[in-house]
């Protein structure tokens, strides 16, 4: 907490933060609440509520609780910095699968000499990104800038410079087809679930890679697991899980041709998320609407 207090101080903020249990707060008196995955219920006590704050982009953890006042705006996050770090991890991840460097971190921890050669480069290697928003949009530029031709499938059609866009469920095939590397930056809806299993992993080139930075809740790591094996999948990025923390046991750790990163892809620093909603709540006080806030119909 008082990394936050300092934080929203240092953003010029005139709210006083508390944290989220502290037993001297008035729940009347909350008008704003910053939150990742609040308990179901906590929200809706808070009678006075105008705006709530996600913490993350996806806000999947949020809108799970039955209880949510749906009257009151939800606003995304989406800074400059997350969709930097976005850009930096999608392109380390790309890079990673080009590389090989699942086979050659294993080989290091043995101290075995295992020389190979990466066979394709970075402008043979088409990157399919699925979901073009905030984080897709920063992604392709970085991959583009060293030489990734990228695609991207959205559910509307997008323009973004040098990018072919393709949309709905007509052109996810022609999507798939087209894509060496895929990278699914899409939000949790009823849609998204398990949209990363067998019938779109069969739809890619024999051989492509895989990475997941969107939510486990878009993948059966099972299907994943079994291209892995059959090398319908070369290699696989997942930066998240159904369960998180991945449990010790499960068979996603210690898989040859995956690299297992715990959710940690993109995270701007407390400063950087205090300054930028202490910025919104100045707008909403000036009786300016909110960005990027969540639309209940659309599921993100
Ligand atoms: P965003 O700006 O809202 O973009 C979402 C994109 O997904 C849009 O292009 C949207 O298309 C597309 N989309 C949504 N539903 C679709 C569907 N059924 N079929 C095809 N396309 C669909 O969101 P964002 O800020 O980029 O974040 C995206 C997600 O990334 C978050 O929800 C979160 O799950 C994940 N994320 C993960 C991390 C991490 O650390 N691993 C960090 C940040 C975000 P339209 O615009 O055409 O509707
Ligand atoms: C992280 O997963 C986010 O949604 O920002």
């Amino acid at each position: 907490m008082p990394d936050w207090q300092r934080a929203f101080a240092a953003a010029g903020a005139t709210v006083d933060v508390r944290w989220w249990d502290d037993a001297t707060v008035d729940p009347a008196a909350v008008r704003y609440v910053l939150v990742w995955d609040p308990e179901p219920g906590r929200l809706a006590k808070l009678p006075k509520l105008e705006v709530i704050f996600g913490s993350g982009a996806g806000v999947d953890f949020i809108t799970a609780d039955p209880d949510l006042p749906r009257h009151v705006p939800l606003v995304r996050m989406a800074t400059p910095g997350a969709a930097q770090r976005m850009g930096e991890f999608v392109t380390w991840a790309a890079l990673s699968l080009l590389k090989g460097a699942r086979r050659i971190g294993a080989a290091q921890a043995e101290r075995r000499w295992d020389y190979f050669e990466p066979e394709w480069t970075a402008p043979e290697t088409t990157v399919g990104i699925m979901g073009l928003g905030h984080m897709g949009a920063a992604a392709a530029r970085m991959l583009q800038g060293i030489g990734f031709p990228v695609i991207a499938w959205s559910r509307t059609p997008k323009q973004v410079p040098g990018v072919r866009s393709y949309a709905g469920g007509a052109e996810r095939d022609a999507f798939l087809t087209a894509t060496r590397i895929l990278v699914c930056l899409l939000p949790a809806t009823p849609e998204t679930r398990h949209i990363l299993a067998k019938p779109l992993l069969d739809a890619l080139p024999d051989g492509a890679g895989l990475v997941n930075v969107g939510r486990g809740s878009q993948q059966k790591i099972e299907d994943i697991l079994a291209a892995l094996d059959s090398g319908k999948l070369s290699g696989a990025v997942l930066d998240v899980f159904d369960q998180e923390p991945l449990p010790p046991e499960h068979p996603a750790w210690t898989h040859p041709k995956l690299l297992v990163t715990p959710h940690l892809a993109s995270l701007p620093p407390r400063s950087e998320r205090a300054a930028h909603v202490a910025k919104l709540i100045a707008a909403h006080e000036r009786g300016e609407a909110l960005p990027n806030t969540y639309d209940h119909a659309r599921g993100y």
